[in-house]
Order: structure tokens, then C-alpha cells, then sequence
């Protein structure tokens, strides 16, 4: 992770908004950028005005952070996400986390797109991380420790916190939204999974696959930040149906429930308490 560079996105934004004070923040991946309308915008700033968090290049994501208000919530939203994937390193992964943390926010919900593995998590359905497997194969915080991910050895048994999960319980309800819970097993992508990888993830606990969420996850646990997770499953894993996945398909499932994913975001910006 390049500290330099860490510290640079955080002057930019300092610079633009010297008033900003964010409680929480909001990162939208795959498909979920629209949310962002449901807050009111007081400003947005462009992903490439951000040192080392640069164009996002995955269709479906904005590449926008917004600076956002709701239930009296300061929220800074990033609509968009850098994964893995890209090649870059964790720098770009890891700088919406830094952010919030050095401008003092309390808790951070990610959000994501995924493959249902489970039987009873068809398209369209939002299903709550209660935790999760690291499958990338690396991890953001190998090398030099540094304090501000708190200690070496962070605990991850709480990592989505209980009262955040029974809060997203709550505004399920409020919005009449059905919810489901889960386990979300990242991997490393580009590709999607062959059958046999679901099948082995099934048998290891997995519900849900994707590419994302986990390194922002663990971050922003280990840098103190109250954290929950919130997948929209918009397709079945791979080999479930017998018909190939495209990432096409992930933003027809995200279309169809953005009035659920909104209404269901705001109702649990309403529930939480910071
Ligand atoms: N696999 C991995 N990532 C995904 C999937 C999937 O099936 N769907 C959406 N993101």
C-alpha cells in the first residue's frame, strides 16, 4: 500500500470540501451507482480529481465520490469501486476506507454485486453479509504494520457488526423489502467461477460469490469503523442453471432492483444510530 498516496486523495478531498465531516459512508459497487440519488447531494467530486483512485474502467460503475446527506447522516458515497482484478494493487482499493477513517467517519456499508449459490437467493434478491471467506489469494494488509488499520493482528469474529445486521432486519421491514442473510466468499475474478469452484465453495459455507467487498471490509474493521455488507445477487453461480454468466446480466438484475436497493438503503440510514 503506497502511504504517499494514501495521504495525497486525502488532501484532495480536504481541499474540496475543508467542512466535510462524514458519520458513514456508502460504496456503491456493481450496478448500485443510482443509489446515490436517493441522498441529497450537496457536491461530487470525479475519481480522477483523487490521486491513486483514478477511472474505475468497469461498466457500471460512476467513478464519482459524493459528498451527501441523509437522516441527518453526513455520507461520503463512492459510486464506483477499483477491484483486485485491475492489477494495480491495493492503493486505489483501499483509499475510499483511509478517507473515512481520516475524516472521521464511524461506519461504512458496502455494497455489491454477486452470484447466488445458495438455493433460495434467486436474481434480484439483497441478501446481508454475515461474514465472509477471503478467496483472492492476497490480503491489503501484508507488509509494514501500520496503526491506522489498527493493530497487527486484527480480530475479524464481529467483522459485520451484529447490531448493524439487526438494523438492516429493521429497515427491511420499514420498506417492505424482502431480505435475505449470508456468507459472501470473494475470489479473485476477472473470470467468473467454473462449476466446480461453486460446488467447492458451496461445501466450504459459501452463499453468495463475487469480487469485491472483502478488502474494504476487513479495512475499515480493522481501522475501528462499524461495518456492514449488503449483496444484490444478480444471477445464480455458475453451473446452478446450466447457462453461461455475462456481466450483462449483472446490470438487467441491478436495473430491476434499484427501487428495492434505494428504499431498502435509506430505511436503514433511518435505523442505525452513530
Ligand atoms: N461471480 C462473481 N462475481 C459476480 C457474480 C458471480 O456469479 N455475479 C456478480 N458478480
Amino acid at each position: 500500500m503506497d502511504y504517499q498516496e494514501l495521504d495525497n486523495a486525502l488532501q484532495a478531498v480536504r481541499k474540496r470540501w475543508p467542512e466535510a465531516r462524514p458519520a458513514c459512508g456508502l460504496i456503491l459497487g456493481s450496478g448500485w451507482s443510482d443509489v446515490a440519488e436517493a441522498f441529497t447531494i450537496r457536491d461530487t467530486m470525479p475519481y480522477t480529481d483523487i490521486p491513486g483512485l483514478g477511472a474505475t474502467g468497469v461498466v457500471g460503475h460512476a467513478g464519482r465520490l459524493a459528498l451527501a446527506e441523509y437522516a441527518g447522516k453526513e455520507t461520503l458515497i463512492f459510486q464506483g469501486r477499483r477491484h483486485w482484478y485491475e492489477g494495480v494493487g491495493w492503493t486505489p482499493i483501499a483509499i475510499p476506507v483511509y478517507l473515512l477513517k481520516q475524516l472521521g467517519a464511524s461506519m461504512l456499508l458496502v455494497t455489491n454485486a454477486a452470484g447466488g449459490i445458495r438455493e433460495d437467493l434467486p436474481p434480484g434478491t439483497l441478501m446481508a453479509l454475515d461474514d465472509h471467506i477471503n478467496f483472492l489469494g492476497s490480503h491489503p494488509l501484508i507488509g509494514a504494520h501500520d496503526p491506522v488499520w489498527g493493530p497487527r493482528f486484527p480480530d475479524q469474529t464481529f467483522i459485520y457488526k451484529p447490531e448493524l445486521r439487526a438494523a438492516m432486519d429493521r429497515a427491511a421491514k420499514a420498506a417492505e423489502v424482502p431480505l435475505k442473510h449470508g456468507v459472501y466468499l470473494a475470489a479473485s475474478g476477472p473470470t467468473y467461477e467454473t462449476p466446480a469452484e461453486i460446488q467447492f465453495y458451496k461445501r466450504i459455507g459459501a452463499d453468495a460469490v463475487g469480487m469485491s467487498t472483502v478488502p474494504e471490509a476487513l479495512l475499515a474493521n480493522a481501522a475501528g469503523l462499524r461495518v456492514a455488507g449488503l449483496s444484490c445477487i444478480t444471477n445464480f453461480a455458475a453451473g446452478i442453471l446450466a447457462q453461461p454468466l455475462s456481466h450483462e446480466e449483472v446490470t438487467e438484475a441491478t436495473k430491476e432492483a434499484m427501487p428495492r436497493m434505494k428504499s431498502f438503503v435509506l430505511k436503514f440510514w433511518e435505523e442505525i444510530t452513530l
